[in-house]
Order: structure tokens, then sequence, then C-alpha cells
């Protein structure tokens, strides 16, 4: 190896996340040397997209480690799971005390904070970093979510703000929190898009059943949408999706399977929603909704027995197209609040269940550009954590409580007619009926409590005693009324 001449960074794994990473890393001037086990990965990448770069490169992890500036920076782009955990066991006996690692892959958080915490006995500065934004993103600009050994984030700030998309002139990277906060956060920046996805998909639906509109003027409609508060990624996709033609010029869309797949992080959102009792309705409903629908040929035996509602003409909106479009619009609108509201509880709940502060402010900053749920919404977001850093809850935002409630006529219509059209709405309704329950001074979980200790002498809570858990002998009423007389034959 020459002499002198030093990496600011070290790159394991060259599969297309690490290369694109790589790249991109490079042409933002920073000496990078590259890695991969298999050298031939390594040679073939030098002869593609890495011709022509001026790349160093590494054919052995002590090569690797050799050619990097002190403090050391070792960034993995290696398959989750056991790959991650091999590779770390021949790197940490080649590093020292304060330098970096940083794995940028898919891992599961609760591997993260393992590994954050065995690394750190050892002095070696773990980060497990979100990346999202796909291929594209790594090259051009991704939506990085590190989170870890706080000690790390002045080594390597630079390097992810200068690679990071920007938005608003801010860079989408910030330092997100402790041990595994960086795949914790960027696992429910992926089930916030299964939620985004499903309310959009609805919306779809009721246009195309109830307004009868062609994939065109929906297209059409979308695009409109992407010019409102709703403008997003995911809106400027859909309308170019419902727009896109086949060669023989029918819409494309219509040809696609109705089956959605996914691979896991929905669930495991909703696992850890599960876990720690913060009700993110409206993931889970978006991941059972991607359940339906591959039971595609249980739905098409029951589509043949069972019915639906009678075809009313009084169950369709009185109102003109225009308006029930607004509706519409708005309903997803509203449901896309609670959506947020409901991530951002499961965020900031990290406090309780790991002790783990996340900048929710930053947060919002990283998602706002160069990930799949970036939108102008997350600006509004970024003010409300910025005016209240500690907001317990969207909705207690002056801009979103308003939000909301100019929305709630057009949310209540929507679901109305869609049940008495028989369209599901699983998202949009599990939001409203969140809403609902969220701002009920009362819940009949009293009946609840009272049947669990009728059965199961769970015990109960009363209002005038509120620390004293009571048990009462349900069959026994001390006032129960004597039965009224039998009558006269
Ligand atoms: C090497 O590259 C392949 C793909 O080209 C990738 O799947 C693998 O994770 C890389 N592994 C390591 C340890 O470099
Ligand atoms: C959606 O809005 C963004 C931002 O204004 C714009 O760049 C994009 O072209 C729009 N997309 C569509 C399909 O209208
Ligand atoms: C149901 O009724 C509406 C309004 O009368 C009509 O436009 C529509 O075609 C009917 N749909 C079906 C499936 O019969």
């Amino acid at each position: 190896m020459a002499e002198g001449r030093r990496a600011d960074i070290g790159i394991v794994g060259l599969a297309v996340m690490g290369q694109n990473l790589a790249l991109n890393i490079l042409e933002h001037g920073f000496v990078t040397c590259i890695y991969n086990r298999t050298s031939d990965k390594t040679k073939e990448f030098l002869n593609a997209e890495g011709k022509g770069k001026d790349f160093m490169v590494a054919y052995t992890l002590k090569n690797l480690v050799d050619s990097l500036k002190v403090p050391r920076i070792v960034m993995l782009l290696v398959k989750a799971g056991t790959a991650v955990d091999e590779v770390l066991s021949k790197l940490v006996s080649l590093l020292e005390p304060g330098d970096v690692i940083i794995d940028g892959g898919n891992s599961e958080y609760i591997d993260s904070t393992r590994r954050e915490k065995k690394l750190k006995a050892k002095q070696l500065l773990y980060v497990g970093s979100g990346v999202s934004g796909g291929e594209k993103g790594a090259r051009h600009g991704p939506s990085l979510m590190p989170g870890g050994n706080i000690e790390a984030w002045p080594l390597i700030k630079n390097i992810f703000q200068s690679i990071s998309a920007q938005a608003d002139g801010a860079p989408c990277c910030e330092w997100v929190g402790p041990e595994g906060a960086g795949h914790f956060v960027k696992m429910v920046h992926n089930g916030i898009e299964y939620g985004d996805m499903q309310l959009i998909s609805e919306a779809y639906h009721i246009m195309k059943q109830v307004l009868k509109l062609n994939n065109d003027a929906i297209g059409e409609i979308f695009e409109q949408w992407n010019r409102t508060e709703l403008e997003s990624y995911l809106v400027e996709i859909t309308a170019e999706i419902l727009k896109f033609h086949d060669e023989d010029d029918q819409s494309l869309l219509d040809k696609i399977v109705d089956k959605a797949g996914q691979k896991g992080t929905g669930k495991w959102t909703t696992l850890s929603s599960l876990e720690y009792g913060i009700p993110l309705t409206l993931v889970g409903e978006a991941v059972f909704a991607r359940c339906l629908s591959e039971l595609k040929e249980e739905r098409m035996l029951a589509s043949k027995c069972l019915k639906g509602p009678d075809n009313l003409t009084s169950n369709y909106p009185t109102c003109s197209k225009e308006e029930f479009v607004e509706d519409i619009r708005k309903a997803l609108y509203a449901s896309k609040i609670i959506s947020y509201s409901q991530g951002f509880m499961l965020m900031r709940n990290t406090n309780c269940a790991f002790g783990w502060k996340l900048n929710l402010g930053g947060i919002a900053t990283i998602w706002k550009g160069g990930c799949i749920i970036r939108s102008k919404f997350l600006g509004d977001i970024k003010r409300a954590f910025d005016r209240e850093p500690n907001l317990v809850n969207l909705l207690f935002n002056e801009f979103f409580t308003e939000a909301v409630h100019s929305c709630q006529e057009s949310w209540r219509r929507v679901i109305s007619y869609s049940v008495l059209l028989g369209i599901p709405v699983p998202a949009f309704s599990t939001a409203l009926a969140f809403f609902d329950g969220y701002r009920s001074s009362w819940l009949p979980a009293n009946l609840i409590q009272a049947q669990r200790d009728y059965f199961g002498a769970h015990t109960y809570k009363r209002s005038d005693h509120p620390d004293e858990p009571v048990h009462t002998d349900w069959t026994k009423s001390p006032s129960k009324q004597s039965p009224a007389p039998a009558a006269q034959p």
C-alpha cells in the first residue's frame, strides 16, 4: 500500500447499496476505500460503475483497516443478520479504541442495541444508521438516520451530512438517539410508509368504485393533490402510475394482480407497537390489508357467496363529484395526520421503553427529503417540534388541531358513504376511530374492568379512591333489586 494516502472511510460490502454509497461518498470529496470479501466483486465493480473512479481498494479487512485515517471509520453494507456479526467479529480485533463502525444495512434495532453495547465495552463506537431512498437515494442523496454511540457523531457528521439528501437547505441527516435508535427510527419510517400507501389506495378505491372515474382521471386528481398539503413523493408517483399506459395503450395498473407483498418492516413496527402498548392502529391495519389482499383465492370464492349492501341510490353521495373528491382529499389528509401522530407516539415512548430520548424534530427533518415518505407535510411536523420540543402528541399542536378540525366533516362523510356502499376503508376508519377515542375523556373501559374483575378477580379502581385496587363478588350485589313479584296467574 502506498505510504501517505489514507482514506476517510472504508466501505465493507459492495452489493448495490454499498456501491452507490461508495460512489456518493467519493464524489463528495472523501477518500474512500472499498472492500468486499469476494475480491471478484470488487474487481467487477471497478470495471463497471466504479471504472475510472479514484477509490482506494483493499482485498483483506486488515488492508482496509490499515488504509484508514485514525480514528478509523468503517461502514458496513452487508446483509442484515449473521453476516453483520461475522464481519464485526473480524473487525473488532483489527480496530483500536475510538474507531467507528457504522452498520448502514437493514438491521433490526434490537440487534443494533446489542452490538452497540458490546462494542462500547471494547471502546469501539458503534452506529446503526437507517438509510432510506433505495439505490437512487444511496447514489444521489439518501435520508440518513444515524444513532448509537454519540461520541461517533462528530467524527462522521461531515461525511453523513454531505452525502445525504437536502431539503430546504438542510441535510436530511441528524443524530437520532442512542443504541439501536437509528434502526428503530428507520423501522418506524417504513411502518408509516405502509400507512401512507394504504391510505392512498383507499382513496383510489373510492374514486374508482363510487365515482366511477377512470385511471387517467384519478391520476389527474392525484397530480392536483400534489399541489396541496398532500404534496409528497408517494402522491406524485401514484399520479404517474395511474396515468401510465401499457404498449396496447391500456392502463398498466389495471393489469396488476391485486395481491400486495411485504418484506416485514410494517410487521416489525406493529409488533413493536404491541410490545410497548402504543396504539399504532393505522400501520397495523395497513399490514393486515396487505395480508387480506394476499388471500385472493378465498376472496374470489367469498365474492360469489357473501353479499354486500343493496345498491341503493340513496347510499351515494349527494354532492357533486368535485365536492366528493375534495372530501376524499381531506379524509386522506386527516388520516395521514393521525398516522404520523401515532408513529411519533411510538418514537416518543422509547423514552419509557429504552430510556432513549429521540430527536423528534430532527427525525422530521431527516424524512423531509431523500426517503419514500418525503413530503411537504414533514416540514409542518418539524415546525411543531421546533415550537414545542416536548410536544406530547402532534394533535396538540395548533396547526394540526386546526387541520384535523377542518377536515373532520369530510372525513366522516367519506367513511360513512364507504361503509354504506360496502367499500373497505380500514385505514381511513381506524384513523377516525383513533381520533374519536383519543379525544374522549370517557371510554367504556370501566365495563371491561368490571368484566375482568367478575370472571378473573383482576380488581379495578374506583373513581372515588383511584389508588386502591378493589375486588367485588359480583354475584352478590349488596343492593340487588329484589325480583319483581311474579305476575298473578
Ligand atoms: C460482497 O458483495 C456481495 C454482493 O456483491 C454482497 O452480497 C456481500 O454482502 C459482500 N460481502 C462482504 C462481506 O463484503
Ligand atoms: C409534485 O410536486 C413536486 C413539488 O412541487 C414536483 O416537483 C413534482 O413534479 C410534482 N409531481 C407531479 C406528478 O405533479
Ligand atoms: C348503483 O347505483 C348507482 C346510482 O344509482 C349507479 O350509477 C351504479 O351504476 C349502480 N352500480 C351497480 C353495480 O349496479
